[in-house]
């Protein structure tokens, strides 16, 4: 595993990925943020050696690196699921690649289905904590150079980072809620019984990505920011007929809001 991410690592440093501040993890609906990015030099998934190539509508499938106000930062446009059936090592390599970039954080996006009687379509709910039901991406061999065989979860979701959220959403008048998410493998969205037995052991939200990320970068002590818009309900009553072009729909909505918050959070970094 280290040779490869050596490899990729080297390799994106000859095309000019130096020293990065931020990594960026965009989920579905958040593209837009590397809009503002300025000098980006982009490259296709297919064209870094080792990395998988994401196969859904609406994850690009391609790593950008540029200026993010006075930041640097490295964005994946286009993130890899479970569900689409890849190795735990191919889906853990771009996060241990951008740890070795050299990024001091992680920023994740997603969207999810509100379980929380409380949030309403077009929430922003800052990840607190979470319930894994995905397997874990670090089963298998540990590489002690990489992380610890047993990481801590103890803090997985950086409270400096949470704090700092709070006071930006507060400053810029958006509504945030706060809270747990549940990751499932899909790719079927839950039945009604499965959104509230979700609420029952625990979350506020439910998705199908993101854990894993957080479970890598956790593993290399890499500090992490997570948001997922809420684009429909898993509330008895409040349950709708859901598609993934009603998700993409539901998360472009909210797309100003979430790239305002992510933008102050990488500048206050
Ligand atoms: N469930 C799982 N994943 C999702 C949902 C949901 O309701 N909404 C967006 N992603």
């Amino acid at each position: 595993m280290l040779e490869k991410i050596n490899e990729t690592t080297g390799f994106l440093r000859s095309r000019g990925f130096i020293d990065p501040d931020a990594g960026i993890v965009l989920g579905t609906g958040l593209g837009g943020l590397t809009a503002k990015m300025e000098n980006t030099i982009e490259i296709d998934y297919r064209d870094i050696p080792n990395f998988p190539v994401s196969t859904v509508e609406g994850h690009a499938g391609k790593l950008i690196y540029g200026d993010f106000g006075k930041k640097k930062i490295v964005a994946m446009k286009g993130r890899f699921h479970f569900y689409e059936g890849y190795s735990q090592d191919l889906i853990a390599l771009p996060i241990r690649v951008l740890r070795y970039l050299g990024i001091k954080c992680l920023f994740l996006s997603n969207a999810a289905g509100g379980v929380n009687p409380n949030f309403s379509i077009g929430d922003i709910m800052i990840i607190t904590d979470h319930i894994n039901l995905l397997p874990n991406p670090l089963i298998g061999p540990n590489d002690d150079r990489i992380g610890a065989r047993f990481p801590d979860m103890g803090e997985a979701y950086d409270k400096y980072l949470i704090k700092k959220a709070l006071i930006i959403a507060e400053d810029l008048s958006i509504k945030v809620q706060k809270g747990v998410y549940l990751s499932t493998s899909g790719p079927t969205f839950e039945t009604p019984a499965e959104y509230k037995y979700f609420r029952i052991i625990g979350a506020d939200a439910v998705g199908m990505s993101t854990t894993p990320e957080v479970i890598l970068a956790r593993h290399m002590n890499l500090p992490v920011f997570a948001v997922s818009i809420i684009t429909d309900l898993g509330v008895e009553g409040k349950i709708a007929y859901t598609t993934h072009q009603s998700v993409l729909e539901e998360a472009s909505r909210t797309e100003e809001h979430m790239t305002a918050l992510m933008t102050e959070m990488i500048a206050a970094l």
